[in-house]
């Protein structure tokens, strides 16, 4: 019988595949962008505001691992935003859905590859300070990794170091320029830390407590992952957090993945007015 053995996915998310990958994108486009966003759950709606120069769907491109959660779509978009040229990353593969850590943050090392050196991370997250509410946004000032892995577990990438440094793992002047792209919109926009869990269950009210005790003002997902990674390749980084909830146990109701899309679609037009600010001042600043 002839049959096809199937190529591992995990096999090509390696970091010497992503100088392959990126290479190929780069023979594409004379784009060279230094910006990179990735929209995470709620923030996809960018995506409109950008003009596309080159569009790959993640299925095309070796190594990245399409998402299968609603509301990630899983394109990468070469292009300009506010006519400053970025790559979106149009949706992300998260822990839970099964991936190594290796897969979900291989986009990050293409990015690297590529000669990005700011990024944008989004993402949905339950709110845990009492005074944040839904639709609220949160720009992270610091991580607390409780998925109980580390991408940076195992070998050491090509070129890169082992032990990185996440004292000011997200850069305080990207995070002047949010507060800044903030006050422009007239958007409140909170600073403070969150907390990474693996998923896919929401928490119980007493994590929650738990994770208030620990210092926590968001829970959520994702990112925390590319953090480690983007530092490891020497990129500076940014997270911007919509609160879409209220975490388990701070309000009556219970929680679900159609509430967190609900409000980030009821908040589209702050965060898109949010990131187009920033955009700007990114590449004036
Ligand atoms: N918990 C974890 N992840 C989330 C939440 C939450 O309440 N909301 C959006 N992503």
């Amino acid at each position: 019988m002839n049959r096809e053995v199937p190529v591992s996915f995990k096999s090509r998310a390696t970091p010497t595949a992503a100088a392959e990958v990126a290479a190929s994108i780069l023979r594409r486009s004379k784009l060279r962008p230094t910006l990179a966003i990735q929209l995470g759950s709620g923030f996809q709606h960018l995506l409109a505001s950008c003009t596309v120069v080159l569009e790959i769907p993640y299925a095309s491109l070796p190594g990245f691992a399409m998402p299968d959660v609603p509301g990630h779509l899983g394109k990468f978009v070469l292009g300009s935003v506010e006519k400053i040229p970025v790559v979106l990353l149009g949706g992300r593969s998260h822990y839970y859905e099964g991936k190594t850590m290796g897969d979900i943050t291989f986009p990050i090392r293409v990015l690297a590859e590529l000669g990005i050196k700011s990024i944008l991370l989004t993402n949905a997250a339950g709110g845990i300070n009492s005074s944040y509410r839904p639709g609220d946004f949160m720009c992270v000032t610091d991580h607390i990794n409780f998925m109980g892995e580390n991408p940076l577990r195992g070998a050491v990438a090509p070129g890169r170091r082992r032990f990185i440094d996440m004292t000011d793992a997200y850069n305080r002047s990207l995070r002047r320029l949010l507060q800044e792209a903030a006050d422009q919109a007239q958007i409140r926009l909170h600073h403070g830390v969150f907390l990474a869990v693996s998923g896919p269950s929401f928490e119980t009210p007493a994590e929650i407590r738990a994770f208030g005790l620990l210092g926590a003002d968001a829970v959520g997902m994702s990112t925390v992952p590319e953090t480690i990674v983007a530092r490891q390749c020497g990129l500076k980084v940014a997270a911007l957090a919509c609160i879409t909830n209220l975490a388990a146990g701070r309000n009556k109701e219970p929680l679900s993945h159609h509430e967190v899309l609900e409000t980030g679609k009821r908040v589209a037009p702050q965060a898109a007015a949010l990131i187009e600010n920033f955009v700007r001042l990114y590449a004036s600043h």
